[in-house]
């Protein structure tokens, strides 16, 4: 088992991830090194991503690369890396090996193997996402999810109460992972293979949730929705410095207004809304 690092200036460092992200859908691990951050994968030879991708990924902010065979504890150190998490006091999002919340918390429990997609619960960009849902208040009817990645969003909102619920995305492995998920949820979902670059108008319901990096959210701003466009959309996997453009984009085409901005490190979510 290999263990691919690779470190970025840490001034440059969120939009290195964002990119490598990107190629590691799953996660990466991070560790501070100061004036550095190192992103980590961990894989056999031939399922890691290509050090050429990478160091394109990594662009300007690249300092080094460096591999590692590391024993067999590599199972054990990934999923560590899966740490659970609680958002809004209401959700508890954990992978399947860890141990489920105390009842008297009366948490929602999410359990999620998001096994080679993306979305553990963990990541700010998801985390901001699930608090923008919980926001919304009563669940009102259909909710799509673009990019659903393990399925996290569509499954919370599943238990949440929205109904029906539908996740799109281009990723095999990802349809796949989520499926089983909603499975291992007990949750009604229907996922869909499809690519929103390919597919046109993006399918719509009252509520979207669409967890994607910028240049796929202008896309869906540009091709526009089948059908009605949404009364609420959330818009996450937006730097803060490119929130203002992608609401700007909504309200000019699809007559969205921003009810609502959350930030968390350099990732922000928006919620637009008719
Ligand atoms: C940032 S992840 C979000 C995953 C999950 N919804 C979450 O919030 O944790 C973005 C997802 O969009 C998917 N995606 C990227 N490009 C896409 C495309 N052109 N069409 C459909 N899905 C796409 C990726 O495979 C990935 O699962």
């Amino acid at each position: 088992m290999i263990r691919l690092a690779i470190r970025v200036a840490r001034a440059d460092a969120e939009i290195a991830l964002a990119e490598l992200l990107e190629l590691a859908p799953a996660g990466v691990e991070e560790v501070d090194r100061g004036d550095t951050i190192e992103y980590a994968v961990y894989g056999a030879p031939g399922e890691l991503p290509a050090l050429p991708d990478l160091r394109a990924a990594a662009g300007a902010a690249l300092v080094e690369v460096t591999t590692t065979e590391i024993a067999d504890d590599w199972a054990a150190r990934w999923r560590d890396f899966h740490k659970p998490v609680t958002i809004g006091g209401r959700l508890h999002v954990r992978p399947p090996w860890a141990e489920p919340p105390a009842a008297r918390q009366r948490l929602l429990e999410i359990v999620i193997d998001p096994n080679q997609a993306f979305g553990t619960g963990a990541h700010d960009t998801t985390r901001l996402c699930l608090e923008a849902l919980l926001e919304l208040g009563e669940p009102d009817g259909a909710l799509i999810d673009l990019g659903c990645g393990s399925g996290v969003l569509a499954i919370a909102a599943a238990k949440l109460g929205w109904d029906p619920v539908l996740g799109i995305d281009h990723e095999h492995e990802a349809v796949a992972a989520a499926r089983e998920n909603a499975e291992r949820n007990g949750v009604q979902i229907e996922v869909r293979h499809g690519d929103l670059l390919q597919a046109g108008p993006a399918p719509a319901a009252a509520t979207v949730v669409a967890n994607l990096l910028r240049p796929l959210l202008e896309h869906v701003a540009h091709s526009g929705f089948a059908g009605e466009p949404p009364r609420v959309l959330i818009a996450g996997g937006l730097l803060r410095a490119e929130a203002d453009a992608i609401a700007a984009a909504f309200a000019a085409r699809h007559g969205l207004r921003e009810r609502d901005r959350r930030e968390r490190g350099e990732w922000a979510a928006l919620t637009l809304a008719r």
